[in-house]
């Protein structure tokens, strides 16, 4: 029965022609033979390049591209690495696209030597990079705020904390209670402007090779043993991924952070989080003002089965004091924002229900890191 069903449906299901699918997407495809004419444009590269298929096809990338734009150097490296490899905030500024900031990939067509695909996504990913750049910003005003709490708070602070335990020595059994209240909110409040401190920029924290797979077992056991009891552990490790350049502290920290959001967020029955490391090729960040490029190949990603992030918090995910807990402080995001922003690497977010992946990408240590 379920058979004949299944070729029934098989056979009034229309078949798909590659035109149409490639029509549908949001990102513009653009094929390039050997000598760089174009030979391919999708719908959506149509309208990115304000010109129609017929008028593209057959015209050099070079005439809508200045020449020294990073996505033809992108493509000559991927063909002759023959490597895919992308390029996140790639400006594009030209009287066509108007002023435009797109991640890029290209990839070798493997059938035709010299041919290459582009892909650009406009702003989507990008734009979640200008997210955690934001939160680098609301990190930066969180960091003065961290200083002053520790001048202005902590040290009266511990004075109070003193004096109410000196006045528990001589006091009733029923003051005791008042007394001690006073100590423990005290070091409630110490502990919490504590957490503020790492935001201050006074120690960066030294940097050397650490093994990440390390890092997220000492995560793991962390988490097993505490608030992640209800949670089932997957790890997808990549065994061969080279040491990041970090620091071994910071980067637990941002992981803890991570996995007890999946944790928090993942169901009480039947919740899962899955940790997962790889090696990206070709993946680079565009260094805001500045020819350079920064290689970020490690890529390592906490997925949870939660219901997902709300739609209205997006925008601001990472700025500090954003919160949908109770108990919530709202700075684990911006911590973690913070620590791989000092890292030179990128944090990014997909989420829909069931399905919400974190994605830290890192350096390598290299040469000239000293090691
Ligand atoms: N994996 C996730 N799934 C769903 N929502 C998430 C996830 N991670 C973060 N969030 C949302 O982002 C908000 C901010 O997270 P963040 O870690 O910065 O603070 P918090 O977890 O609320 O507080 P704290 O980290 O101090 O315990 C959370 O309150 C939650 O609403
Ligand atoms: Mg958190």
């Amino acid at each position: 029965m379920g058979r004949v069903n299944a070729m029934r449906r098989r056979a009034t299901v229309p078949s798909f022609e590659p035109a149409s699918v490639l029509g549908a997407l949001a990102s513009a495809v653009v094929a390039l033979d050997a000598d760089n004419l174009i030979r391919y444009v999708n719908a959506a590269a149509e309208q990115l390049f304000q010109s129609g298929a017929h008028y593209l096809c057959g015209t050099p990338i070079t005439d809508l591209l200045p020449s020294d734009s990073p996505v033809l150097a992108l493509v000559e490296q991927a063909r002759h690495e023959a490597l895919v490899v992308s390029e996140y905030g790639i400006l594009l500024d030209t009287p066509r696209t108007g002023h435009r900031t797109v991640t890029v990939q290209v990839s070798p067509l493997v059938e035709v030597p010299g041919c290459v695909v582009i892909s650009l996504h406009e702003q989507s990913i990008a734009l979640k990079i200008g997210g955690s750049l934001a939160s680098r910003n609301a990190a930066r005003s969180v960091t003065a705020m961290a200083a002053m709490l520790a001048h202005e708070v902590k040290n009266p602070l511990s004075g109070i904390r003193g004096a109410a335990q000196l006045l528990e020595a001589a006091a009733s059994e029923d003051d005791r209670v008042l007394t001690r209240l006073i100590v423990d909110e005290a070091d409630r409040i110490v502990a919490l402007v504590d957490r503020m401190e790492v935001f201050s920029d006074k120690a960066p924290g030294e940097r050397g090779p650490v093994n990440i797979h390390q890092v997220l077992e000492h995560v793991r056991r962390i988490a097993e043993n505490g608030f992640a009891r209800h949670v089932r552990f997957v790890e997808n490790y990549d065994p061969s991924l080279p040491p990041v350049f970090g620091n071994r502290d910071q980067l637990i920290q941002v992981f803890l952070n991570l996995v007890k959001n999946a944790a928090e967020a993942a169901p009480a029955e039947g919740g899962e989080v899955v940790l997962s490391t790889a090696y990206q090729h070709g993946v680079r960040l565009a260094v805001p003002g500045s020819e350079a490029r920064r290689h970020l190949p490690l890529l390592v990603s906490v997925l949870d089965n939660g219901a997902g992030i709300p739609e209205d918090l997006r925008p601001h995910l990472f700025d500090a004091f954003v919160t949908t807990k109770p108990t919530g402080t709202g700075l684990g995001l911006a911590l973690v924002a913070k620590i791989i922003g000092d890292h030179g690497g990128v944090v990014e977010f997909d989420s829909m229900p069931r399905r919400t992946l974190f994605r830290v990408m890192l350096p390598m240590v290299q040469e000239g890191d000293g090691y």
